[in-house]
């Protein structure tokens, strides 16, 4: 009976693995198959890859604050006085005094008047977009908006309508034609996170406005990097007031981990009532918290990160141009190479790696067919002999790998 069992079980899985591994086969075909690489240190400007020392141009801990003393130190602490995990979901017994703590710390640094702390950005995007929107309503996207806000345009339920990439008259158009929903709402990341580039907010705006809809932005990129203090494009461009709600993550400049939604104290309260990946999870550990408090502690104390960063995008960016890279339009310290073909864009980062250089290629489907990329990302941290290092390999590889 068991031998009997464990044939169909065998069996059962064989096929299940060959159906699997003819689509991993297809990928590796299409040079879009994924594969994880171990670091053997922590994240930082240079990483430890197969026992070597390499310069890593690929995080989104541009400020360096993930191993900032400050934030580390925080995030011991905590350990030791609340323990390693919340124990619950936040409305059980997970929300400890630094839950609390933070969630006024983020609406104080994006001038809202609440906000809510969630498990990532990915979390807060798929939780929040679902209660704001629902079957009779309509939600307007960007093109190249994240994975996270399209599953939660999907877990919506609304009807979509995907207006062109930063285009608010087409954007302007759609609204015009889509009547006879129960309410609109237009979703947009601020700084486009593959490319760097920036909504054209000051008109989504205008245009949200025009049509009674309200506007969600995602401030992942933009937080920390943007804006007095870092508060984010949002803040920068003086338009808190204007938009409805503002979501983000602790993930990036932050160097922490965690998502937030920001807004009215109505909409907090709201969330908390009704999105499900706030309710049915458990609470972010009081460590990462404890970090994340910090690292917006350092961000109004050592504006100069800021400053660094921005002055190594500046010169990288010319540098790579200068050597003959194309590189896209980005008004952000997020640069992307742009390459093409998935598998050219493998070959110039396997190139960089031999020489140094950590940079994965971006390939589709993060980004559309066709546009795979190598996107550059330094650290405040980062010195001036690792950018040269950088700009070194990026003018041999070229060579090495033949790019037009
Ligand atoms: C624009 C955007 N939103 C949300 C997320 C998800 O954030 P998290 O990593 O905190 O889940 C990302 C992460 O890549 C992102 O780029």
């Amino acid at each position: 009976m068991y031998d009997c069992q464990h044939m169909v079980d065998t069996v059962r899985g064989s096929s299940l693995d060959h159906l699997l591994q003819t689509r991993l086969d297809d990928h590796e075909k299409r040079s879009v198959l994924r594969s994880l690489r171990t670091i053997d240190s922590g994240i930082g400007p240079r990483v430890l890859v197969d026992g070597r020392s390499v310069v890593q141009l690929c995080s989104n801990d541009y400020l360096g604050l993930a191993a900032h003393p400050a934030v580390t130190r925080a995030a011991a602490d905590a350990a030791l006085e609340y323990g390693a995990g919340a124990g619950s979901a936040r409305l059980i017994v997970g929300t400890a005094a630094p839950h609390t703590a933070l969630e006024h710390e983020l609406a104080t640094l994006k001038q809202t008047e609440a906000a809510l702390v969630l498990s990532s950005g990915y979390h807060a995007n798929t939780g929040v977009l679902p209660v704001l929107a629902g079957a009779d309503d309509v939600v307007f996207s960007d093109e190249l908006n994240h994975a996270s806000l399209i599953d939660g345009c999907r877990l919506s339920r609304a009807a979509v309508r995907v207006y062109r990439h930063a285009d608010a008259e087409h954007l302007d158009r759609l609204l015009h034609d889509a009547a006879g929903f129960r309410r609109r709402l237009i979703v947009t990341e601020t700084v486009f996170g593959m490319d760097g580039d920036l909504a054209p907010l000051a008109d989504l705006v205008l245009v949200a406005r025009r049509h009674d809809a309200w506007i969600v932005v995602d401030e992942a990129h933009a937080t920390g990097v943007f804006g007095r203090h870092g508060g984010g494009l949002v803040s920068e461009l003086g338009l808190t007031e204007s938009v409805d709600v503002q979501i983000g993550t602790l993930s990036k400049a932050l160097g922490a981990l965690g998502g937030y939604v920001a807004g009215s104290r109505t909409l907090v309260d709201w969330a908390i009532n009704s999105a499900r990946t706030f309710i049915y999870t458990t609470a972010l550990p009081p460590p990462t918290v404890a970090a994340a408090r910090a690292a917006i502690a350092v961000l109004a104390a050592e504006p100069e990160r800021r400053e660094r960063l921005w002055s190594h995008a500046t010169r990288l960016r010319r540098r790579l141009t200068e050597i003959g890279y194309r590189l896209g339009p980005s008004r952000s310290p997020i640069l992307p190479v742009l390459i093409g073909d998935a598998e050219t864009a493998v070959r110039l980062s396997d190139a960089l790696l031999a020489r140094g250089v950590l940079v994965p290629a971006i390939r589709p489907p993060t980004v559309p067919e066709g546009t795979a990329r190598l996107r550059v990302a330094p650290m405040a941290t980062h010195t001036t002999d690792d950018l040269a290092t950088a700009i070194d390999a990026f003018a041999a590889a070229r060579e090495t790998i033949h790019l037009p």
